[in-house]
């Protein structure tokens, strides 16, 4: 895990294996389903890493041997909230990894004249006690990602229970975000170079939902 002395809650996941599937993912030959997959298994070794940390109490259990204290994961099931669309992409990597987890839906797409997010759908699971992992592949502007904690805040979730989880970043993005949010921490693969003229990430990958779900 890296940082970036520019931003202190921001984390990135630079294993290997993150690594080398990132780089297959940005080659623009790379087709729909090998993009999917890639992804997926890319947060499912993300999903990993930015679980680490998670609450832990014990639970009373009889092995065939003995009584036991047993670590468990405290507190409610995990919510996993994918920013839609292309959010989606990530949180089926996340469910592999935590299949008993609530699944959130907050949909946002970016105005293309303003660049500012447009709410179109949210709906959370109850909000007290429980730790959300937001996803979206890509913080661009960081607008939306602004724009879904504060959703998620807005209902009395706390910075500390709030994961943001994206697999590709702007240095502009993640001032944004950090500027709106300095306690949430933020994970990602790649702190790319920067946005251009259409708020694309550069080097980037393209536009993340089109390439999941092969549209244009
Ligand atoms: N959204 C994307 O999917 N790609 C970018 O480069 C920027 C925003």
């Amino acid at each position: 895990m890296r940082q970036d002395p520019r931003f202190p809650n921001l984390f990135i996941l630079n294993h290997p294996l993150i690594q080398h599937k990132l780089s297959h993912m940005r080659a623009k030959d790379t087709s729909t389903r090998t993009f999917r997959e890639l992804l997926k298994e890319i947060t499912l070794l993300m999903g990993y890493e930015i679980t680490r940390d998670l609450p832990m109490t014990t639970r009373e259990i009889e092995t065939p041997l003995v009584t036991l204290d047993a670590p468990v994961i405290a507190g409610k099931k995990l919510a996993i909230v994918p920013i839609l669309r292309a959010g989606i992409g990530m949180s089926d990597g996340l469910l592999e990894l935590v299949p008993s987890a609530r699944v959130g839906h907050i949909g946002v797409f970016r105005d293309p004249e303003t660049h500012l997010p447009v709410e179109y759908l949210v709906r959370l699971p109850d909000t007290a006690d429980r730790i959300f992992i937001l996803c979206d592949p890509m913080v661009a502007t960081g607008n939306s990602a602004v724009y879904a904690v504060d959703v998620l805040k807005k209902r009395g979730v706390s910075d500390e229970q709030i994961l943001f989880l994206a697999l590709v970043a702007a240095p502009e993005g993640i001032t944004v975000f950090q500027n709106a949010h300095p306690k949430v921490k933020v994970f990602v693969a790649s702190l790319d170079s920067h946005l251009n003229d259409h708020m694309y990430i550069v080097p980037g990958l393209g536009d993340a939902g089109d390439r999941i779900f092969g549209t244009k």
